[in-house]
């Protein structure tokens, strides 16, 4: 009875009290509100939205629906980072080990790959033997010895969330500002921080393109980070394009690898330097962000950040040879060129096509049941802007078999945009936001 008039309530652009968000916590996690009502209120939230006090009650809700790290023992700052998801996006597998090399705790809990998004916890999947699935007695553990931690949500971490996403995902209610704010940030005040990074993405590959939104969003979760203690900043940055090259599970990890040993594609670096410069003043390790970077340079080149990633995957469970030889990652059976169609500027590399394309060729997940293929994906070489001549070759296509050439070739042929003139991409950091307000960075 309780949801049916919660959603009748919202339908009808009323609100609903603390209390009774509480009720519907309690009553969807003993799976006495069946997924249906659900499904209901959450299109009933998306079409109406949340004010800021409903907002913060669904996140405490989600948020008290589990346990919580309890981490101040160690001593330091306990900084994590969270995109709001993209393509090409293994910020994560760079910035934890780099971050914690240079002594702030990044207690780091990611997501699978939903809709053309992918997941940090699938491409740590792809590193043989790798274990995302730790308890928090054990993250607790590694935390003190490592100051990170790479594993997924577990059952005990905001469980009114696992089951709410899955449902969005379904429901086509993913993109609703208020939704996206209490999911992340229920997660994410789980962890005990005592600061977090946003990597607000924007552009066509990002669940809420356009760049107003995007600052919604970052001022809604700064805004419930601050009602609970805990400092955001957010960076907006681009998606309407991929971060850096590599765009699947494996071959991403392999590109993690590379920019931890320094040979990192520009984008991907400028992007994580970025972040972890917030995250290691957030953290309290440094005052400033230029120290920060020039630390992070130091941790890279010195070989550092990557042992500590070798030291997290050991930990885990996972072969640390991968860091020495990638090669020991999963490999795709073939691997294939993909050539320009005609000369002239590449307008245009669409990350929505990239993303659906891998989840085509067996890398993504329509589901959150479905299985996922570590070895397949794409490499892209061309930038939009580039200027290319006819047969040169854009990208490479990494598929199981000879149909999955054909599938990753038809979505090249959609994704990349090749036009006798080209409009600028998106500035790749446009945006810091912080309780104070919206810096404008214009950095392209
Ligand atoms: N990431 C999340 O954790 N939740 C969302 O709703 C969207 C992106």
């Amino acid at each position: 009875m309780l949801a049916r008039s919660l959603i009748e309530r919202k339908r009808d652009r009323l609100r609903i009290s603390p209390d009774e968000w509480r009720a519907l916590a309690r009553a969807y996690s003993a799976d006495e509100v069946p997924d249906y009502q659900m499904a209901a209120l959450l299109m009933a939230i998306f079409c109406r939205g949340l004010d800021r006090d409903e907002t913060r009650a669904l996140t405490d809700a989600m948020l008290n629906s589990g346990a919580r790290l309890s981490l101040e023992h160690l001593g330091v700052g306990r900084v994590d980072k969270h995109s709001t998801g993209g393509v090409g996006d293994k910020v994560s597998l760079v910035l934890a080990p780099l971050v914690a090399s240079l002594g702030v705790a990044v207690p780091m809990i990611s997501g699978r790959g939903l809709g053309h998004t992918g997941g940090t916890l699938d491409k740590l999947d792809s590193i043989p033997g790798f274990r995302s699935d730790l308890s928090l007695e054990q993250a607790t553990r590694q935390l003190e010895t490592l100051r990170c931690v790479l594993m997924g949500q577990t059952a005990e971490i905001a469980p009114m969330d696992r089951k709410l996403y899955a449902l969005r995902d379904a429901t086509a209610t993913v993109e609703s500002i208020p939704l996206i704010a209490a999911s992340i940030m229920s997660k994410k005040l789980a962890e005990g921080l005592t600061g977090l990074v946003l990597d607000v993405k924007v552009g066509s590959g990002a669940f809420l393109p356009e760049v107003e939104r995007g600052l919604d969003l970052a001022r809604t979760m700064i805004r419930l980070g601050a009602d609970h203690g805990c400092p955001v900043v957010a960076l907006l940055t681009a998606m309407d394009r991929p971060l850096g090259r590599a765009c699947g599970n494996a071959i991403e990890v392999e590109e993690a690898v590379l920019a931890l040993r320094g040979e990192g594609p520009p984008d991907l670096m400028r992007v994580t330097y970025a972040l972890g410069a917030e995250m290691l003043v957030l953290g309290g390790a440094f005052p400033t962000t230029d120290a920060a970077r020039r630390a992070m340079e130091g941790a890279i080149s010195s070989g550092a950040a990557a042992r500590r990633f070798q030291e997290v995957i050991e930990a885990q469970g996972g072969n640390p040879g991968i860091v020495d030889d990638p090669a020991a990652l999963p490999q795709a059976a073939r691997c294939e060129l993909y050539h320009a169609p005609r000369r002239g500027f590449v307008a245009q590399v669409e990350p929505r096509e990239i993303g659906r394309g891998i989840a085509a060729l067996g890398g993504g997940r329509e589901k959150i049941a479905d299985r996922v293929d570590p070895t397949v994906g794409f490499v892209i070489t061309a930038r939009p802007g580039d200027w290319v001549e006819e047969g040169e070759p854009l990208a490479s296509i990494l598929a199981r078999d000879g149909q999955g050439v054909d599938s990753g070739r038809a979505t090249l042929a959609r994704a990349i945009r090749i036009a006798d003139e080209a409009e600028p991409p998106l500035p790749l950091i446009s945006h810091r936001v912080t309780g104070s307000g919206v810096e404008l960075l214009g950095d392209r």
